[in-house]
């Protein structure tokens, strides 16, 4: 299976494809190529009978600092046809079981596509962070109606709301990972589960998945589209303009003048 863009890389080997985020001078941050090569990938292993199971990382030391800064910046194609939206469809509705291996950062998208894998597996280093609110923006990928329903209100609040880092035992604790195993292990420990999927009935595995979700599955694809014509708009505010332009210039944001 053949990535299209050189930041994404694509093996498969024992019927596990195993997709690599790899743009570690920018901390995998996410371009719209990147995404394309992703939702490709996703939507031939979805009907391939050569991948039964899917695993998502990131090289080194990053799983991915979500969203390219820049590419918000210079104004990223929106819409249902954009590559973000057709990633995020493609993992949404992909029908084999996804195991995340998670190494150092996981932000933005990088914590919100956690909540659409089935096993996610942090290194205890790893950190977690959904700063929306701190770049003027909204939560996104359904995270607004999945994170109070698997978390409860007051701790979905605390991350969204302040925005702030969590490593990995409050991930786990909070139900975004499956398991925390000792830095460096987590890839390692995502192939032994890919590698224990694989031999399981696929068909079985497939209906358990899609069983386990069916009660959200609806409704969180409407606020997924909610969401996202909330977030594109945010996008083209002074108060996400401020904040991306603070993150370049390497400084804080101020909000002080905004209503
Ligand atoms: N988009 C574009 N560039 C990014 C980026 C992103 N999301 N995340 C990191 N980079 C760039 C930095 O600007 C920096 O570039 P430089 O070498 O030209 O200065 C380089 O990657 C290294 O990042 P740096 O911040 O120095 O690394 P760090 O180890 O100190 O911190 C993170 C890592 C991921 C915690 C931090 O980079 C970060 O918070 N990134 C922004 C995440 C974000 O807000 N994403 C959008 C969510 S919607």
């Amino acid at each position: 299976m053949q990535s299209t863009c050189a930041e994404i890389q694509a093996q498969v080997s024992d019927r596990v494809l195993e997709i690599t985020i790899n743009r570690p001078e920018r901390k995998n941050a996410l371009t719209m190529a990147m995404y394309s090569a992703m939702a490709e990938l996703l939507n031939s292993a979805a009907t391939d009978p050569g991948v039964r199971v899917v695993i998502l990382t990131g090289t080194g030391e990053v799983f991915t600092s979500g969203n390219d800064l820049g590419d918000f910046l210079g104004g990223s194609a929106d819409g249902e046809e954009s590559p973000v939206f057709q990633f995020m469809s493609a993992l949404y509705n992909f029908p084999k079981p996804i195991v995340a291996a998670v190494s150092g950062p996981a932000v933005g998208i990088g914590t919100t596509m956690l909540l659409h894998c089935d096993l996610s597996i942090a290194d205890d280093d790893a950190m977690f962070q959904m700063p929306f609110v701190n770049l003027g923006l909204c939560p996104e990928y359904g995270s607004s109606f999945l994170l109070p329903r698997i978390m409860g209100h007051a701790k979905a609040s605390e991350l969204l709301l302040l925005g702030k880092k969590f490593d990995a035992q409050t991930a786990a604790d909070v139900n975004i990972c499956n398991e925390v195993v000792y830095s460096g292990e987590a890839l390692g420990r995502a192939r032994e589960y890919a590698r224990e999927l694989v031999k399981k009935a696929p068909e079985a595995l497939r209906l358990t998945k899609k069983l386990l979700r069916q009660g959200t599955h609806e409704t969180g694809l409407a606020v997924i589209r909610e969401e996202a014509g909330h977030f594109q708009a945010r996008l083209q505010s002074e108060e996400f303009r401020e904040a991306a332009t603070a993150f370049m210039e390497k400084r804080p944001a101020d909000f002080s003048k905004f209503d």
